[in-house]
C-alpha cells in the first residue's frame, strides 16, 4: 500500500503495537516458570523501542510471544494489538498473512530460523509469494537487492546455497534479508547484529533506521549493546525476572535510571556515542523463575531495599512526563542517589 492509498480516516496517532498483560508461562519439572510477567507496552509506527535486560529475563520469550511463536507446554495469556485486532487470539490462517509480512522477526539464533534444506534464495522467495504480488523476475531482483544491501558477496551464487554452507555471521545477515523482504511494518529484532562486525552491524542498524523514516517502519529492538541503543533507539524498556521494570525515553532513561536494575545495568558507561558499550553485569544470582522471592523480584540484589520490598510487588507506576515508569517503591531515592562513577 502506497502512502496515498492509506485511508485518511485512521488515526495518525494509533500506536501500531500495544501489548497488556502478556504473560508467559512454561510447565517445567521444577514447577511453573514464569518467563513474562504482565508485560505491558506500546511501539507506536515509526518508533524504535530497545529492550534490555540480562540473561533469562525473557527478552527472547516476550518477542515470541507477541509472534505466537511459544510452543508447548508454554502458555500465554494477555492482549497484543496490532492495528487493532489482536494477535493472540487471532486465527491462525489470518494470523499467516501477518506473520512474514505486517511482522517480521529476526531471531536471535539464525539457525533455527531458517530452512536447512531450503536455499536461502528460495527462503527468500516464499515469502515475496506469500505476501507480495511480484512476479519471478521481480521476486529474484528483490532477492539479489536484499543480499546486496545486507553484505552478502556473490549473491547470485549464494542465492543457491543452503544455511549450512553460510557461516554464522552469513546466516544472521541472510535472516535479516528474509525478515526484510515484505517491508515489514514492524521488525521484532532479536539481538540481530550481535554476531557481526562493527561495520556492518552499522550498516544494518542504518538500514532499520533509514527503513523505519521511509516507511514508519516500527521497531522492537532487543540487544546487550548499550551504544546501539543511545544510537538507534527512541525508547528503551528494561526487563527484570520477566517484568518491565523500567520504561522511558533513551535520554531520559540514561540521564537519570529511576530503578535500582537499571542503575546497576547503565553503571558507568559513557551516555552516549556510537561506541560499542555492553550492559555491565550486576552482583548477585538472576532469580529463579519457578521460585521468585516475595515482593520485588529485585529485593535480594538491591542496595535501596527496605522491609516493604520484601512484601510488596511495586507496581509500574507513572513517575513522570513522556510515559516514564518505573516499578520500584524507592524510585524517588534511585533517582536522587549520586551516579555510579
Ligand atoms: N521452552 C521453554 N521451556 C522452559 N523455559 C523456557 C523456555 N523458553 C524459555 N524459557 C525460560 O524463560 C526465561 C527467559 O528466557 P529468554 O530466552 O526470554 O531470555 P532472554 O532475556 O532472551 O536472555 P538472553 O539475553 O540470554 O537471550 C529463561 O529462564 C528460559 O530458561
Ligand atoms: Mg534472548
Amino acid at each position: 500500500m502506497t502512502a496515498s492509498t492509506v485511508p485518511t480516516s485512521l488515526p495518525q496517532t494509533a500506536p501500531g503495537l500495544l501489548v497488556r498483560g502478556l504473560t508467559t508461562t512454561f510447565d517445567t519439572s521444577r514447577g511453573v516458570a514464569i518467563a513474562a510477567a504482565d508485560v505491558d507496552f506500546d511501539v507506536a509506527p515509526g518508533e524504535v523501542v530497545g529492550l534490555v535486560g540480562e540473561s533469562g529475563s525473557g527478552k527472547s520469550v516476550t518477542l515470541r510471544s507477541i509472534m505466537r511463536l511459544i510452543r508447548e507446554p508454554g502458555k500465554v495469556t494477555g492482549r497484543v494489538e496490532w492495528g487493532g485486532r489482536d494477535l493472540v487470539a487471532m486465527p491462525a490462517e489470518e494470523l499467516r498473512r501477518v506473520r512474514g509480512g505486517e511482522i517480521a522477526m529476526i531471531f536471535q539464533e539464525p539457525m533455527t530460523a531458517l530452512n536447512p534444506v531450503l536455499p536461502i534464495g528460495a527462503q527468500i522467495e516464499e515469502n515475496l509469494v506469500a505476501h507480495t504480488d511480484l512476479n519471478r523476475r521481480q521476486r529474484r531482483e528483490r532477492a539479489l537487492e536484499l543480499m546486496n544491501i545486507v553484505g552478502i558477496p556473490a549473491p547470485e551464487r549464494r542465492l543457491d546455497e543452503y544455511p549450512h554452507q553460510f557461516s554464522g555471521g552469513m546466516r544472521q545477515r541472510a535472516m535479516i534479508a528474509i525478515a526484510l523482504a515484505c517491508s515489514p511494518k514492524l521488525l521484532l529484532a532479536d539481538e540481530p547484529t550481535t554476531a557481526l562486525d562493527v561495520t556492518i552491524q552499522d550498516q544494518i542498524l542504518k538500514l532499520l533506521l533509514d527503513l523505519r523514516d521511509r516507511m514508519a517502519m516500527s521497531v522492537v529492538l532487543v540487544t546487550h549493546d548499550l551504544g546501539v541503543v543511545a544510537a538507534t533507539c527512541d525508547r528503551m524498556a528494561v526487563m527484570y525476572a520477566g517484568r518491565i521494570v523500567e520504561t522511558g525515553t533513551v535520554a531520559d532513561v540514561f540521564a537519570c535510571p529511576n530503578h535500582p536494575y537499571t542503575r546497576g545495568l547503565l553503571g558507568s558507561v559513557p551516555r552516549s556515542g556510537q561506541s560499542r558499550t555492553m550492559l555491565q553485569s550486576i552482583d548477585g544470582t538472576p532469580p529463579n523463575l519457578t521460585d521468585l522471592p516475595d515482593g520485588c523480584a529485585f529485593h535480594p540484589r538491591c542496595s535501596f531495599a527496605t522491609e516493604i520490598c520484601l512484601k510488596q510487588r511495586p507496581p509500574l507506576d507513572l513517575v513522570g512526563t513522556d510515559g516514564r515508569r518505573a516499578a520500584c517503591h524507592h524510585h524517588e531515592r534511585v533517582a536522587a542517589a549520586e551516579p555510579i562513577l
